[in-house]
């Protein structure tokens, strides 16, 4: 990818610092399956402790992460709930059905504005004639939500629903720093309204690879089981976990930089009518619907202008902030994108 380009794809295209890359080349390691890695291990300890949880386990990938977590939480031929708009439905390819056996029941897309009344009437009791909810999974922030920022109150409440009904409540928390910076609310505190968690190291926290699965130390035991089964199992992997501790010390408070870029491409792009909603985060949702444009002809002419964004559906589109924009580029892409849409 030439530098030239200005890529607001995703915030997973960043590339490790000097720091993260002198972190990784100096990191003691071992072999983590025989959990010989004092690196990993460290970073289990500590993302377990930021969530106030007793342990977690690092994984290869979100969606490996996701999916170790609704294992533990659905057994098969039962069901987990979540929104039509997550990734874990949309983009993991399957996988809950293919590996966990899991039934999936969608609530409409709404992003982060969740009525928990509605997840609350969907859950199905044990019986022989519907298939059982045994969790709700969430996403914080929203991906396709334009990175919206699901509310503690709302968490608050879907952890009532699913006390009720003996659920567990798992989250995706691929951007929950993210949350945390925007809300200002403690780790910790979202930390104690799941049973399982996924948080990402290599999306805003600029780590190269890496997710962890939070939960309690039984949980993790039988996750270290599954990710094991999933063939998630690394060696000499403490380079890896070695960039996720400089991320975590480095790179989580800075996240208010991507914010503050994020807001300022959707002040640009708002007179022109195709802002879908207020950029919470650091990512901004586009709505072509009433524009000349449909996303792929704005990808397109972006493209041909030196910058790149993601292409979402027929009239949806998506822009990202992150560490590798600085706020020469987001000069640069407001530039392109007022030009583009003004035609
Ligand atoms: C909300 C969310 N969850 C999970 C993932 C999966 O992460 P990975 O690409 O590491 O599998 C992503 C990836 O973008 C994501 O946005």
């Amino acid at each position: 990818m030439p530098d030239s380009l200005i890529d607001l794809r995703s915030d997973t295209v960043t590339r490790p610092t000097p720091g993260m890359r002198e972190a990784m080349a100096t990191a003691e390691v071992g072999d983590d399956v025989y959990g010989e890695d004092p690196t990993v291990t460290a970073l289990e300890a500590e993302v377990a402790a930021l969530f106030g949880h007793e342990a977690a386990l690092f994984a290869p990938s979100g969606s490996m992460a996701n999916q170790i977590a609704l294992q533990l939480v659905v057994p098969p031929a039962h069901e987990l709930l979540c929104d039509a708009d997550a990734h874990v439905v949309t983009y993991e390819i399957g996988a809950a059905a293919a590996y966990g056996g899991i039934s999936s029941r969608t609530w409409p897309a709404v992003g982060a504005d969740i009525d928990p009344d509605v997840v609350a009437a969907m859950v199905r009791p044990d019986g022989y004639f519907a298939v059982p909810t045994r969790a709700i999974a969430v996403e914080q922030t929203h991906n396709r939500g334009g990175g919206g920022v699901i509310p503690l109150a709302t968490l608050r409440e879907l952890r009532r629903v699913a006390d009720e009904a003996q659920l567990a409540l798992h989250c995706d928390g691929a951007r929950i720093w993210h949350a945390h910076v925007a809300d200002g609310v403690p780790l910790i505190e979202y930390g104690r309204l799941f049973d399982t968690m996924s948080v990402c190291l290599s999306k805003g926290l600029g780590a190269p690879v890496g997710s962890l699965v939070v939960g309690s130390a039984e949980k993790i035991e039988r996750a270290r089981l599954i990710r094991k089964r999933m063939g998630g199992g690394m060696r000499q992997v403490g380079i890896l976990a070695a960039a996720g501790r400089y991320a975590l010390a480095h790179h989580v408070e800075r996240l208010a930089e991507d914010h503050a870029k994020a807001a300022r491409l959707a002040e640009a792009v708002a007179p022109f009518g195709v802002l879908a909603t207020p950029a919470r985060t650091n990512i901004v949702p586009l709505d072509l619907t009433k524009s000349p444009l449909d996303a792929h002809a704005l990808a397109a002419a972006a493209r041909d202008e030196g910058l790149l964004i993601s292409v979402l559906g027929p009239r949806t589109a998506r822009l990202v902030t992150h560490m590798d924009v600085d706020d020469a580029a987001v000069d640069r892409a407001v530039d392109i994108l007022t030009r583009v849409l003004r035609r």
